[in-house]
């Protein structure tokens, strides 16, 4: 069966960074969030997964030493590594190398229940002590819940929302003991994700 991160493989990384209408819903009002958050982040040795044409990459690349993890690696065209392989596979593709902050933006939603504890559970095997895992979760409610249906119906694609408790519990089973929620709010409040921030 073909896979959902498959439907990457034909596009560039123009492709990924074209403005749509879910952007300017979705992506512009939890930018005003996420784009304050990965420009504190100084210093650090970060592994950004499922990190597409790096958007977000290019916010945090300068201060950092960043590497990445895409199932699509033509997609990124920053000068960093980029591992090819799934993010259920972290440890084994990253090796002995330790990490301070594990980011993934956008990357859940394409990964069913297993494969998100999966990807937690190597999140924390390849995060020194007190290092941080920031992951965004699109939301079971609101624009979120209407996203995920309509890439079903509108074009055949499975996606993946989770409710915050389910997402804490999954968290906390991999081993991180300290989380927090930051809530990814389309306009007027109105739910369509959330950044977990764990410890
Ligand atoms: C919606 S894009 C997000 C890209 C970028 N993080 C951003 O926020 O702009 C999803 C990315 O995740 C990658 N991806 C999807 N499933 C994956 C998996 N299981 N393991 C690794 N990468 C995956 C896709 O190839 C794609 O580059």
């Amino acid at each position: 069966m073909k896979k959902n991160y498959e439907r990457y493989k034909s596009l560039t990384s123009k492709d990924c960074d074209k403005k749509t209408l879910m952007y300017y819903l979705c992506r512009v009002p939890s930018d005003r969030r996420i784009v304050p958050l990965l420009s504190k982040i100084r210093s650090k040795r970060v592994l950004d997964v499922g990190l597409g044409s790096g958007h977000y990459t290019k916010i945090f690349i300068e201060q950092n030493e960043v590497v990445g993890v895409d199932r699509n690696p033509h997609l990124c065209r920053l000068p960093i590594k980029v591992h090819s392989g799934d993010a259920t596979e972290l440890s084994k593709l990253v090796g002995e190398k330790q990490f301070d902050v594990v980011i993934s933006t956008w990357l859940t939603e394409y990964l069913t229940t297993d494969q998100l504890e999966k990807f937690f559970s190597e999140a924390k095997k390849v995060l020194g002590n007190n290092g941080l895992l920031m992951t965004t979760v699109i939301s079971t409610r609101g624009m979120g819940f209407l996203y995920i249906k309509l890439a079903k119906i509108v074009k055949g694609i499975d996606k993946y929302n989770y409710t915050k408790s389910v997402a804490v519990t999954k968290i906390k089973e991999a081993g991180f003991a300290d989380v927090e929620i930051i809530d990814l709010d389309s306009w007027f409040g109105f739910p369509w994700a959330y950044m977990v921030v764990a410890r």
